[in-house]
C-alpha cells in the first residue's frame, strides 16, 4: 500500500512537470559517459562517418566536396559557429561544445556523439544505472516514460533532420541558418532518405537489450534491430 502511494506520488510529480522542463534542464555530458556502461557501442560509434564528423572542419579535408559547396578547401572551419552546430555534440546548448572548452572535454564532445542522437545525457542515464538495479534487485522493468521525461530522444527521424534536412527549401519545416552546404541541389547523393539511412552505416551496430526498460515509445525498427543485434556477454 505504502509503496503504491509512493509511485503514485512519484508519478504524479513527473506529469505535473510541464512537457519538456526535464529534457529542457538536461546537460551534454560527451561520449565517454556513455561509454563506461556502454563499452560495447564505443567501437563500432567509432567506425562511423559520425564520430569523425569534426575531422571534416580541418583545413584541407573533404577537398572535393568543399569546392562542389563553394567552401574554401584550404580553410580551418574548426571555430566556426556555422559549422559546428552540426560537426559537434550540443553546441551553444548547456553542457555542450563550445570553442573555448579545455581540450579533454572538447574531445569528448566534438563529432556528432552519442547525445546527438539520443537527447543531452546528465539526466536520464542517472535512470539507466538505477532501472538496472531495480530489475536485478526487485525484477521490475522501468517505464521509458521516465527516460522522456529526463530528455531521452526516441524520435530519431527528427534528431536526424536536425543536421540532415537543414537547408533552404527543405521538405523538413523547422529548417534555420545555419544551413548545412551539402544539400540535394549541389548533389544528388546528398539527399537524405530515413528509411535507408537508419539502416545505414552512419549507425553503429546494435547489440541485444535485456528489459530493462518497457512500455512506449519505442522506435518502429526496435524489433528488426534487436532481431539482429549481438549479444553482449
Ligand atoms: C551507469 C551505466 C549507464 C550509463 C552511464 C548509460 N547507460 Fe544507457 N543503459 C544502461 C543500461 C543498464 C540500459 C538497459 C539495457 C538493457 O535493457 O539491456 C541502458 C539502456 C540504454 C538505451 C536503450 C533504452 C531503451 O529504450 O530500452 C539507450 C539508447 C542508451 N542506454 C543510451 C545511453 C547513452 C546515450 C548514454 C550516455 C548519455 C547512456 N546510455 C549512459 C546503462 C547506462
Ligand atoms: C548533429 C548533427 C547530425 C545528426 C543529429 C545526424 N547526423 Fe548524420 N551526419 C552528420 C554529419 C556532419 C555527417 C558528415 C560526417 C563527415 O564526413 O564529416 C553525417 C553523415 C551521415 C551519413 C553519411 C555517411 C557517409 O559514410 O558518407 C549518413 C547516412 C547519416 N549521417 C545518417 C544519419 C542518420 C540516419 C541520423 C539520425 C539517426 C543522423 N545521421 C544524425 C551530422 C548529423
Ligand atoms: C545544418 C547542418 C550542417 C552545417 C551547419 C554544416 N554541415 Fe557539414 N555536413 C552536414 C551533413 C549532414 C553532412 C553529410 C552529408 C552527406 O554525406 O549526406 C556534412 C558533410 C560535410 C563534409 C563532407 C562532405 C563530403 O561529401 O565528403 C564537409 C567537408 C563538411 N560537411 C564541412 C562543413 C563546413 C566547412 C561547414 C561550415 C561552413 C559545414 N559543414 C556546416 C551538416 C552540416
Ligand atoms: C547518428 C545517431 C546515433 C548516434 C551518434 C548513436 N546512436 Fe545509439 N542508436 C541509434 C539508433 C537509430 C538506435 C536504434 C534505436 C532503437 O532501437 O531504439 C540506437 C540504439 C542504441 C542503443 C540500444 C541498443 C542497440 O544497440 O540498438 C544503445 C544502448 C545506444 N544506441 C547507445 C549509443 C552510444 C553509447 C552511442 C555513442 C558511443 C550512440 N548510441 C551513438 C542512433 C545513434
Amino acid at each position: 500500500m505504502l509503496r503504491t502511494l509512493v509511485t503514485v506520488v512519484l508519478l504524479w510529480g513527473l506529469s505535473a512537470l510541464p512537457g519538456t522542463a526535464a529534457a529542457d534542464t538536461a546537460r551534454f555530458e560527451g561520449y565517454k559517459v556513455c561509454i563506461k556502461c556502454h563499452d560495447t557501442h564505443e567501437k563500432p560509434w567509432r567506425d562511423t562517418a559520425h564520430a569523425r564528423a569534426f575531422d571534416s572542419l580541418k583545413a584541407g579535408s573533404g577537398r572535393e566536396a568543399r569546392l562542389k559547396a563553394d567552401l574554401d578547401p584550404d580553410k580551418d572551419y574548426t571555430a566556426d559557429s556555422d559549422c559546428l552546430g552540426c560537426h559537434t555534440t550540443g553546441y551553444g546548448k548547456p553542457g555542450g561544445y563550445a570553442v573555448d572548452l579545455p581540450k579533454a572535454r572538447a574531445r569528448r564532445l566534438a563529432g556528432v556523439g552519442c547525445e546527438s542522437c539520443h537527447g543531452a545525457g546528465s539526466l536520464y542515464r542517472e535512470i539507466h544505472s538505477d532501472a538496472e538495479h531495480r530489475l536485478k534487485l526487485e525484477a521490475e522493468s522501468t517505464d521509458r516514460s521516465e527516460l522522456v521525461a529526463a530528455g531521452q530522444n526516441f524520435d530519431f527521424a527528427d534528431a536526424c533532420a536536425g543536421c540532415h534536412l537543414n537547408y533552404e527549401g527543405s521538405p523538413w519545416q523547422h529548417a534555420k541558418a545555419p544551413f548545412t552546404p551539402f544539400t540535394p541541389q549541389i548533389d544528388a547523393k546528398y539527399a537524405f532518405d530515413f528509411d535507408t539511412a537508419i539502416r545505414g552505416e552512419a549507425i553503429h551496430t546494435h547489440f541485444r537489450l535485456y528489459g530493462v526498460f518497457s512500455g512506449e515509445p519505442v522506435p518502429p525498427f526496435r524489433e528488426e534491430f534487436q532481431d539482429t543485434a549481438e549479444e553482449i556477454e
